[in-house]
Protein backbone atom coordinates (compact mmCIF):
# COMPACT_ATOMS: atom_id res chain seq x y z
CA UNK A 1 0.00 0.00 0.00
CA UNK A 2 2.72 2.55 0.89
CA UNK A 3 5.00 1.73 -1.99
CA UNK A 4 1.53 2.02 -4.09
CA UNK A 5 1.17 5.60 -2.68
CA UNK A 6 4.79 6.56 -3.22
CA UNK A 7 4.53 5.35 -6.98
CA UNK A 8 1.56 7.77 -7.47
CA UNK A 9 2.85 11.01 -5.65
CA UNK A 10 6.04 10.04 -7.47
CA UNK A 11 4.37 9.95 -11.49
CA UNK A 12 2.12 13.03 -9.86
CA UNK A 13 5.11 14.80 -9.03
CA UNK A 14 6.91 13.73 -12.42
CA UNK A 15 4.25 14.23 -13.88
CA UNK A 16 4.05 18.43 -12.76
CA UNK A 17 8.06 18.43 -13.38
CA UNK A 18 7.28 17.28 -16.90
CA UNK A 19 4.90 20.18 -17.58
CA UNK A 20 7.00 22.62 -16.09
CA UNK A 21 10.09 22.16 -17.75
CA UNK A 22 9.20 20.87 -21.13
CA UNK A 23 5.25 20.65 -21.83
CA UNK A 24 4.85 24.45 -20.91
CA UNK A 25 7.71 26.26 -22.82
CA UNK A 26 6.97 23.84 -25.68
CA UNK A 27 2.94 25.40 -25.62
CA UNK A 28 3.39 28.27 -24.34
CA UNK A 29 4.07 30.06 -28.49
CA UNK A 30 0.80 28.58 -28.91
CA UNK A 31 -0.88 29.42 -25.97
CA UNK A 32 -0.27 32.75 -25.88
CA UNK A 33 -1.49 35.47 -27.88
CA UNK A 34 1.13 37.99 -28.51
CA UNK A 35 2.88 35.90 -30.87
CA UNK A 36 3.53 38.23 -33.53
CA UNK A 37 5.89 36.53 -36.54
CA UNK A 38 8.93 37.13 -34.26
CA UNK A 39 8.35 40.73 -33.98
CA UNK A 40 8.04 41.99 -30.60
CA UNK A 41 4.76 42.84 -29.04
CA UNK A 42 4.11 45.07 -26.00
CA UNK A 43 2.59 42.68 -23.05
CA UNK A 44 -1.11 42.42 -23.13
CA UNK A 45 -3.02 40.51 -20.74
CA UNK A 46 -6.84 40.13 -22.76
CA UNK A 47 -10.02 40.74 -21.14
CA UNK A 48 -8.73 42.28 -18.51
CA UNK A 49 -7.25 44.73 -21.01
CA UNK A 50 -10.21 46.24 -22.89
CA UNK A 51 -12.20 48.77 -21.64
CA UNK A 52 -16.04 49.26 -22.71
CA UNK A 53 -17.75 52.56 -22.96
CA UNK A 54 -20.07 54.08 -20.34
CA UNK A 55 -23.46 54.97 -21.38
CA UNK A 56 -23.73 58.65 -19.05
CA UNK A 57 -20.66 59.38 -19.68
CA UNK A 58 -20.02 63.15 -20.58
CA UNK A 59 -17.32 64.47 -22.40
CA UNK A 60 -15.87 68.26 -23.47
CA UNK A 61 -16.28 69.19 -26.83
CA UNK A 62 -12.90 68.78 -29.04
CA UNK A 63 -12.60 69.10 -32.44
CA UNK A 64 -9.89 68.59 -34.70
CA UNK A 65 -8.60 68.47 -38.18
CA UNK A 66 -7.59 64.56 -39.58
CA UNK A 67 -4.99 65.12 -42.37
CA UNK A 68 -5.13 61.54 -44.78
CA UNK A 69 -1.68 60.95 -45.86
CA UNK A 70 -2.38 57.45 -47.12
CA UNK A 71 -5.50 55.20 -47.89
CA UNK A 72 -3.96 51.97 -48.37
CA UNK A 73 -3.19 51.22 -45.26
CA UNK A 74 -5.21 53.91 -43.88
CA UNK A 75 -2.81 56.34 -42.30
CA UNK A 76 -4.52 59.62 -40.80
CA UNK A 77 -2.23 62.34 -38.99
CA UNK A 78 -4.21 64.38 -36.02
CA UNK A 79 -2.83 67.64 -34.76
CA UNK A 80 -4.31 68.18 -31.57
CA UNK A 81 -5.82 65.24 -31.12
CA UNK A 82 -5.35 66.11 -27.49
CA UNK A 83 -5.63 69.27 -25.98
CA UNK A 84 -2.03 70.60 -23.89
CA UNK A 85 -4.43 70.38 -20.85
CA UNK A 86 -5.33 66.69 -21.58
CA UNK A 87 -1.44 65.91 -22.36
CA UNK A 88 0.07 67.65 -19.32
CA UNK A 89 -2.79 65.59 -17.42
CA UNK A 90 -1.72 62.42 -18.35
CA UNK A 91 1.35 63.16 -18.22
CA UNK A 92 1.08 63.66 -14.37
CA UNK A 93 -1.32 61.06 -13.62
CA UNK A 94 1.33 58.14 -15.33
CA UNK A 95 4.18 59.91 -13.56
CA UNK A 96 4.11 57.19 -10.57
CA UNK A 97 3.09 53.69 -12.73
CA UNK A 98 6.14 53.79 -14.60
CA UNK A 99 7.83 50.81 -15.09
CA UNK A 100 10.49 49.24 -17.92
CA UNK A 101 8.96 48.25 -20.76
CA UNK A 102 9.11 44.72 -22.22
CA UNK A 103 8.92 42.81 -25.44
CA UNK A 104 6.87 39.68 -26.26
CA UNK A 105 8.78 37.52 -28.11
CA UNK A 106 7.73 33.74 -29.82
CA UNK A 107 4.88 34.69 -27.05
CA UNK A 108 8.19 35.01 -23.88
CA UNK A 109 8.04 38.45 -22.13
CA UNK A 110 11.35 40.04 -21.85
CA UNK A 111 13.27 42.98 -21.20
CA UNK A 112 15.92 44.16 -23.96
CA UNK A 113 16.71 47.40 -23.78
CA UNK A 114 18.57 47.07 -27.44
CA UNK A 115 15.42 46.38 -28.56
CA UNK A 116 13.19 48.73 -26.85
CA UNK A 117 14.03 51.44 -24.38
CA UNK A 118 11.54 52.77 -22.47
CA UNK A 119 9.30 53.05 -19.67
CA UNK A 120 5.50 52.21 -19.84
CA UNK A 121 3.14 53.31 -17.34
CA UNK A 122 -0.86 51.86 -17.22
CA UNK A 123 -3.19 54.94 -17.17
CA UNK A 124 -5.92 55.11 -14.37
CA UNK A 125 -9.00 55.60 -15.72
CA UNK A 126 -9.82 59.01 -14.74
CA UNK A 127 -12.19 60.87 -16.80
CA UNK A 128 -10.49 62.72 -19.19
CA UNK A 129 -8.86 59.02 -20.22
CA UNK A 130 -12.07 57.60 -20.62
CA UNK A 131 -13.24 60.62 -22.87
CA UNK A 132 -10.21 60.05 -25.07
CA UNK A 133 -10.91 56.33 -25.18
CA UNK A 134 -14.69 57.57 -26.21
CA UNK A 135 -13.04 59.78 -28.52
CA UNK A 136 -10.81 56.77 -30.09
CA UNK A 137 -13.59 54.63 -30.35
CA UNK A 138 -15.62 58.00 -32.32
CA UNK A 139 -13.08 58.51 -34.36
CA UNK A 140 -12.88 54.77 -35.82
CA UNK A 141 -17.19 55.23 -36.59
CA UNK A 142 -17.72 53.26 -33.04
CA UNK A 143 -17.49 50.02 -34.70
CA UNK A 144 -19.06 47.22 -33.67
CA UNK A 145 -16.76 44.30 -32.06
CA UNK A 146 -14.07 46.54 -31.78
CA UNK A 147 -12.90 47.57 -28.34
CA UNK A 148 -10.00 49.75 -26.83
CA UNK A 149 -7.23 48.42 -24.87
CA UNK A 150 -6.51 50.20 -21.47
CA UNK A 151 -4.32 53.44 -22.30
CA UNK A 152 -0.20 53.02 -21.84
CA UNK A 153 2.18 55.93 -21.72
CA UNK A 154 5.70 55.29 -22.80
CA UNK A 155 8.49 57.58 -22.16
CA UNK A 156 11.85 57.82 -23.22
CA UNK A 157 14.86 59.46 -22.06
CA UNK A 158 18.00 60.30 -23.99
CA UNK A 159 18.94 57.07 -25.71
CA UNK A 160 15.50 56.02 -25.48
CA UNK A 161 14.03 53.80 -28.45
CA UNK A 162 12.17 50.91 -29.98
CA UNK A 163 13.32 49.46 -32.98
CA UNK A 164 10.94 48.60 -35.93
CA UNK A 165 8.43 46.52 -35.18
CA UNK A 166 4.48 46.09 -36.02
CA UNK A 167 1.49 46.59 -33.96
CA UNK A 168 -0.34 43.49 -35.52
CA UNK A 169 -0.46 40.90 -32.18
CA UNK A 170 -2.66 38.31 -32.38
CA UNK A 171 -3.72 37.06 -36.06
CA UNK A 172 -5.98 34.40 -36.53
CA UNK A 173 -8.99 33.11 -33.58
CA UNK A 174 -11.83 34.99 -36.13
CA UNK A 175 -9.69 37.57 -37.17
CA UNK A 176 -8.77 39.02 -33.74
CA UNK A 177 -5.98 41.66 -33.55
CA UNK A 178 -4.94 45.29 -32.73
CA UNK A 179 -6.87 46.43 -35.72
CA UNK A 180 -5.72 50.36 -35.60
CA UNK A 181 -3.13 52.07 -33.66
CA UNK A 182 -3.19 55.92 -32.20
CA UNK A 183 0.60 56.90 -31.86
CA UNK A 184 0.02 60.18 -29.48
CA UNK A 185 2.16 62.55 -27.70
CA UNK A 186 1.53 63.68 -24.61
CA UNK A 187 5.12 65.23 -24.23
CA UNK A 188 8.10 66.03 -26.80
CA UNK A 189 10.52 68.75 -25.28
CA UNK A 190 12.92 66.31 -26.85
CA UNK A 191 14.86 66.27 -30.26
CA UNK A 192 14.67 63.14 -31.96
CA UNK A 193 11.97 60.39 -31.01
CA UNK A 194 10.34 60.76 -34.33
CA UNK A 195 7.88 57.75 -35.30
CA UNK A 196 9.67 55.96 -38.55
CA UNK A 197 7.41 54.49 -41.32
CA UNK A 198 10.79 53.26 -43.92
CA UNK A 199 7.89 51.52 -46.07
CA UNK A 200 5.93 54.79 -46.68
CA UNK A 201 6.24 57.28 -49.09
CA UNK A 202 6.89 60.59 -48.83
CA UNK A 203 3.84 62.83 -50.05
CA UNK A 204 4.20 65.13 -52.82
CA UNK A 205 3.48 68.27 -50.84
CA UNK A 206 5.83 70.34 -49.13
CA UNK A 207 3.00 71.37 -46.56
CA UNK A 208 3.61 67.93 -45.19
CA UNK A 209 6.78 69.10 -43.94
CA UNK A 210 4.84 70.74 -41.09
CA UNK A 211 4.11 67.30 -39.60
CA UNK A 212 7.30 65.41 -41.10
CA UNK A 213 10.55 65.33 -41.03
CA UNK A 214 11.60 66.61 -44.41
CA UNK A 215 15.48 66.50 -43.39
CA UNK A 216 15.23 63.72 -42.37
CA UNK A 217 18.06 61.37 -44.29
CA UNK A 218 16.22 58.02 -43.51
CA UNK A 219 14.45 55.92 -45.92
CA UNK A 220 10.38 56.23 -45.91
CA UNK A 221 8.47 59.03 -43.59
CA UNK A 222 9.21 60.44 -40.30
CA UNK A 223 6.50 62.18 -37.86
CA UNK A 224 7.77 64.81 -35.89
CA UNK A 225 6.81 64.42 -32.48
CA UNK A 226 4.87 67.37 -31.44
CA UNK A 227 2.49 67.15 -27.84
CA UNK A 228 -1.10 66.92 -28.22
CA UNK A 229 -0.93 65.29 -31.97
CA UNK A 230 -1.38 61.59 -33.44
CA UNK A 231 -0.72 59.18 -35.71
CA UNK A 232 -3.57 56.82 -36.41
CA UNK A 233 -3.22 54.25 -38.82
CA UNK A 234 -5.03 50.38 -39.42
CA UNK A 235 -2.86 47.40 -39.40
CA UNK A 236 -4.62 44.87 -41.17
CA UNK A 237 -6.81 44.85 -44.69
CA UNK A 238 -10.32 43.64 -44.54
CA UNK A 239 -8.65 39.72 -45.71
CA UNK A 240 -6.94 39.83 -42.56
CA UNK A 241 -3.91 40.29 -43.73
CA UNK A 242 -0.99 42.76 -41.99
CA UNK A 243 -0.13 45.44 -43.94
CA UNK A 244 3.90 45.41 -44.19
CA UNK A 245 3.79 49.01 -44.82
CA UNK A 246 3.21 49.84 -40.81
CA UNK A 247 6.38 48.49 -39.90
CA UNK A 248 7.47 51.27 -37.47
CA UNK A 249 10.09 52.36 -34.77
CA UNK A 250 10.44 55.28 -32.32
CA UNK A 251 13.69 56.53 -33.46
CA UNK A 252 16.22 57.79 -30.37
CA UNK A 253 15.52 60.60 -28.62
CA UNK A 254 18.88 62.23 -28.37
CA UNK A 255 18.14 65.53 -25.82
CA UNK A 256 14.90 65.81 -23.17
CA UNK A 257 12.21 63.57 -23.12
CA UNK A 258 9.31 62.27 -24.60
CA UNK A 259 6.14 60.73 -23.42
CA UNK A 260 4.10 58.53 -26.06
CA UNK A 261 0.32 57.49 -25.27
CA UNK A 262 -0.20 54.04 -27.06
CA UNK A 263 -4.23 54.06 -28.09
CA UNK A 264 -4.87 50.19 -29.55
CA UNK A 265 -7.93 48.87 -30.89
CA UNK A 266 -8.61 45.20 -30.58
CA UNK A 267 -11.34 43.40 -33.29
CA UNK A 268 -12.97 40.93 -30.99
CA UNK A 269 -15.81 39.65 -32.74
CA UNK A 270 -18.39 38.22 -30.58
CA UNK A 271 -16.31 39.70 -26.94
CA UNK A 272 -18.84 41.30 -24.82
CA UNK A 273 -18.05 42.82 -21.69
CA UNK A 274 -17.67 41.02 -18.44
CA UNK A 275 -20.30 42.58 -16.12
CA UNK A 276 -18.56 43.38 -12.55
C1 LIG B 1 18.11 53.60 -22.20
O1 LIG B 1 17.58 54.87 -21.83
C2 LIG B 1 18.17 55.41 -20.68
C3 LIG B 1 17.34 56.63 -20.25
O2 LIG B 1 17.25 57.59 -21.24
C4 LIG B 1 19.64 55.70 -20.99
O3 LIG B 1 20.26 56.27 -19.85
C5 LIG B 1 20.34 54.40 -21.39
O4 LIG B 1 21.65 54.68 -21.79
C6 LIG B 1 19.60 53.71 -22.52
N1 LIG B 1 20.13 52.36 -22.74
C7 LIG B 1 20.28 51.80 -23.95
C8 LIG B 1 20.83 50.39 -23.94
O5 LIG B 1 20.00 52.37 -24.99
C1 LIG C 1 12.07 71.84 -22.16
O1 LIG C 1 13.47 71.72 -22.30
C2 LIG C 1 14.16 72.93 -22.05
C3 LIG C 1 15.64 72.71 -22.41
O2 LIG C 1 16.09 71.46 -22.01
C4 LIG C 1 13.94 73.33 -20.60
O3 LIG C 1 14.60 74.53 -20.30
C5 LIG C 1 12.43 73.49 -20.35
O4 LIG C 1 12.18 73.75 -19.00
C6 LIG C 1 11.68 72.24 -20.75
N1 LIG C 1 10.24 72.46 -20.70
C7 LIG C 1 9.40 71.57 -20.18
C8 LIG C 1 7.95 71.92 -20.26
O5 LIG C 1 9.76 70.51 -19.70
Amino acid sequence: MTTKLTTIVEYFLISIALYIFVLSPVLRPYLSSDQDDGEPVISYEKSEALVYPEGNLECPEHTFAPHILSTDPLVIYLPSFLTDQEADELVEISASHFEPSTIFHAGVESYDPTIRNSSKALLPRTATVKCIEARAREFQGWRTDVFIERLWAQRYGPGGHYVHHYDWGTRGRGGAGRVSTFMVYLHANCTGGGTHFPRLAMPPSQEWCRFLDCDSQLEGITFKAKKGSAVYWENFRNDGSGYEQTWHSGLPVETGVKVGLNIWSWYQPGHRPVQD
